[in-house]
């Protein structure tokens, strides 16, 4: 891997988070996959040499468990799952170079190689642990098949998640008041050997490749956090039918009765995957042994591989599976992007409650991927979660996509086509248009390299709202009789933005920008271009432009949304029952909200409060306060103390670099004899901190 800007000499793979083979996908999952995609296809439009990959992730409790209530083996479930996927991914335009699954022979091999070179390393030890055993169907119990009570902040959680609360991963055993999923009956915990990787012993190296690891900051911040805490080892086998056997054979020591724990075999899918990628298509074009090995010496250091997932699997990606990758001679992940989470209705999705917007009734629904593909790369930040709307999806493909970027499209190239069918129209493009379409390029190389696949649409949209004020500004409809060589230069100078917008908008509209490309007489595939071309003046041979977004009307978006609080109410009034076996279940009940003040406030009375980013550098105990917290906090500007009822409520070790929001001109208190300059903000009765989403600077204002 390099640190250099893309595109670099060495291959780069794109990963995307392995899909559960246990259900249907929807829009909340695409983020995701189009995400990843589009990442894929904007490095390659760079000249990156890219592979993009996932699999399905066929083993674990989430699929197993589903197999058991649908009465099939979980093999014929997942496969069949599997396909499903295989088909509806090409559909939202989501091209990987190879699909495969973690149960396929690739998978199994290089996954029992790679665990049997991690216990020749002298990383895996046996150690006897408590597991969840369920006495009545005489049963072990891993992780979905219990769940109970996170021990970290009491959040009701899986046996091997706290998705609704803190996130962790949470270990066998751990998980307290344990209740079978299946049966419901209480569980006990009953002795078993199981295999561990010894993870703690990479902390240093971890801490290191996090100062490393580029991507988006929350794939940073969240691990450091977990570092600073002391990391745990990790059980790495399940008392289970379903899943990679553990290696026997000369270095392993055989014993039978155990499968791999699927957070073993899941990630290393991305390399088996890049293996079969390869083998059909050779090492010429795609050699994944020079992307995925790491040699020492400075001409193959590995290549540059990236990892698109949702912001719940961020641990997994960041701390257990660098520490495998490091301690087995494989390359280094160069960049996390962590998404926020698609919610609706502020709550996440449920599968099991049928509270989704799904993949295919996306599509069922007769509309096209492009602009659900827009609406996801582009609506917020990528970290930031994003609550699915039919509104916001129609804002966006109205204002945007139709006003913004159809609209330069078809009045530039209607214009042309009835004016100057067979161009070359000028001999080049004007020195104003060639330098906006420069600086669009410009544009789209950086938001590459922030990983932000938000800028990259915003690359676009910029460069067609310059198009539409470009047109409008020479209006070369009226040149056309009087300076027919200046209106054929205006009509050459939007043909050629046209083009750039298709090369450099492929990655976002991948089916659109093809047609537009037709419709531009361009030879080829835009798809085989790179951005180089977006400086090439035009074919110019153009066919007759159609409109390529087309408008959601309003009756349309209430028709959705009626169809969609149907089904959430529905979903709502199901009760929590032991079938949750999704993925991103609901966050919270929100219930006994105190209705909104009536009140209200000028904006000048609100322009009062001083605001600002904080972050806390050092927390303690007051003596003789039971529930108060002496914190330091860095304000930019200067370093206050502050006095905050945090004691109890928070883990003060953990308190240190976080963010935090503070009024600073709070009048000045004495508690317990300390002097609190300042308040710390935070939500209801847990004082659940306010912080900032990003990494905004300690003393930024809050507007
Ligand atoms: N199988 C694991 C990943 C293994 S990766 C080696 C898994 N599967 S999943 O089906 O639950 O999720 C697949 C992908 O979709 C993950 O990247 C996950 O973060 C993402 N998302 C699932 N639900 C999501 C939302 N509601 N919003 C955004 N992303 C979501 O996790
Ligand atoms: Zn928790």
């Amino acid at each position: 891997m390099s640190h250099d800007d893309f595109p670099t000499d060495h291959p780069a793979v794109v990963t995307c988070g392995l899909p559960y083979a246990n259900g249907d996908l929807h829009i909340g999952h695409l983020r995701t996959y189009v995400g990843g995609d589009v990442y894929a296809r904007a490095l390659e439009r760079l000249g990156q040499e890219t592979a993009f990959v996932s699999g399905s992730d066929m083993h674990g409790t989430p699929v197993a468990v589903n197999a058991d209530q649908a009465g099939v083996s979980p093999e014929a479930f997942a496969l069949d799952w599997h396909e499903q996927y295989a088909e509806t991914f090409p559909k939202f335009n989501v091209a990987f170079d190879n699909y495969g699954h973690t149960h396929d022979e690739t998978n199994t091999e290089i996954t029992q190689g790679l665990v049997r070179d991690l216990e020749d390393a002298g990383h895996v030890y046996e150690k006897a642990i408590m597991v969840a055993y369920d006495p009545v169907d005489d049963q072990f119990l891993p992780d979905r098949y219990v769940e109970g009570t996170c021990p970290y902040c009491g959040a009701h959680a899986r046996g091997d998640e706290c998705d609704e609360g803190c996130q962790r991963h949470l270990e066998p055993g751990e998980v307290e008041d344990p209740v079978s999923t299946i049966t419901g009956n209480p569980a006990e915990y009953r002795e078993r050997t199981h295999k561990f990787f010894e993870v703690s012993a990479f902390s240093e190296y971890l801490s290191g490749f996090l100062d490393r690891l580029e991507g988006t900051s929350n794939a940073r911040n969240q691990p450091r956090e977990w570092i600073e805490q002391g990391l745990q080892d990790w059980c790495i086998t399940r008392d289970m039918d379903w899943g990679i056997e553990y290696p026997e054979g000369p270095s392993g020591d055989g014993s039978t009765d155990l499968v791999l724990y699927v957070w073993v075999d899941a990630p290393i899918e991305y390399i088996s995957s890049t293996k079969q990628y390869t083998e059909r298509v050779g090492t010429d074009a795609f050699d994944w042994e020079s992307a995925w090995l790491e040699d020492a010496s400075d001409d193959h250091p590995g290549g540059e591989i990236v990892h698109v997932i949702g912001r719940d699997i961020i641990q997994h990606h960041t701390i257990f599976w660098p520490a495998m990758l490091e301690a087995t001679g494989h390359a280094e992940p160069r960049a996390v992007m962590a998404s926020g989470f698609v919610t609706l209705g502020g709550k996440g999705f449920s599968t099991s409650r049928d509270r989704a917007v799904w993949a295919d009734e996306y599509l069922d629904e007769g509309f096209h991927p492009d602009p659900l593909r827009y609406y996801l790369a582009t609506n917020g930040g990528f970290q930031q979660d994003v609550d699915f709307s039919w509104e916001k999806f129609r804002d966006r493909v109205n204002t945007e996509l139709v006003g913004t970027v159809g609209n330069f499209l078809y009045r530039s190239l209607l214009f042309a086509h009835r004016n100057y069918a067979d161009a070359p129209i000028a001999d080049a493009t004007s020195a104003e248009v060639a330098a906006r379409i420069d600086e669009a390029i410009a544009d789209v190389e950086t938001a590459v390299n922030d990983y932000s696949v938000r800028a990259l649409g915003d690359a676009v949209a910029d460069l067609a709202r310059f198009g539409n004020e470009y047109i409008q500004h020479n209006e070369p409809w009226n040149l056309v009789d009087d300076d027919p060589d200046e209106a054929a230069q205006v009509i050459h100078d939007c043909v050629a933005l046209a083009k750039a917008i298709a090369v450099l908008f492929e990655p976002i509209a991948p089916g659109k920008c093809e047609r537009l490309w037709d419709q531009l007489g361009e030879d080829g595939s835009v798809h085989e271009t790179t951005v180089a071309v977006a400086r090439e003046d035009p074919a110019g041979a153009l066919s007759e432009p159609t409109e390529l977004f087309e408008k959601i009307d309003d009756d349309r978006v209430e028709a959705l949304n009626a169809k969609l609080e149907t089904r959430v109410a529905a979903a709502e009034s199901e009760t929590t029952d032991a079938e949750t076996t999704d993925d991103a279940d609901d966050d919270t009940d929100m219930t006994d909200v105190p209705p909104l003040s009536d009140d209200r406030i000028s904006f000048e009375a609100f322009q009062e409060l001083d605001m600002r980013v904080g972050r806390i550098e050092a927390a303690e105990a007051i003596d003789g306060a039971d529930d108060l917290l002496k914190l330091r906090v860095d304000l930019g500007a200067e370093t206050r103390t502050i006095v905050a009822g945090l004691k109890g409520l928070h883990d003060v070790e953990a308190l240190p670099e976080t963010r935090v929001v503070v009024l600073a001109n709070m009048e000045p208190t004495e508690l317990f004899g300390v002097e609190s300059n300042g308040m710390v903000l935070a939500a209801g009765e847990d004082a659940d901190l306010l912080t900032t989403h990003a990494d905004a600077e300690p003393g930024t204002r809050i507007r």
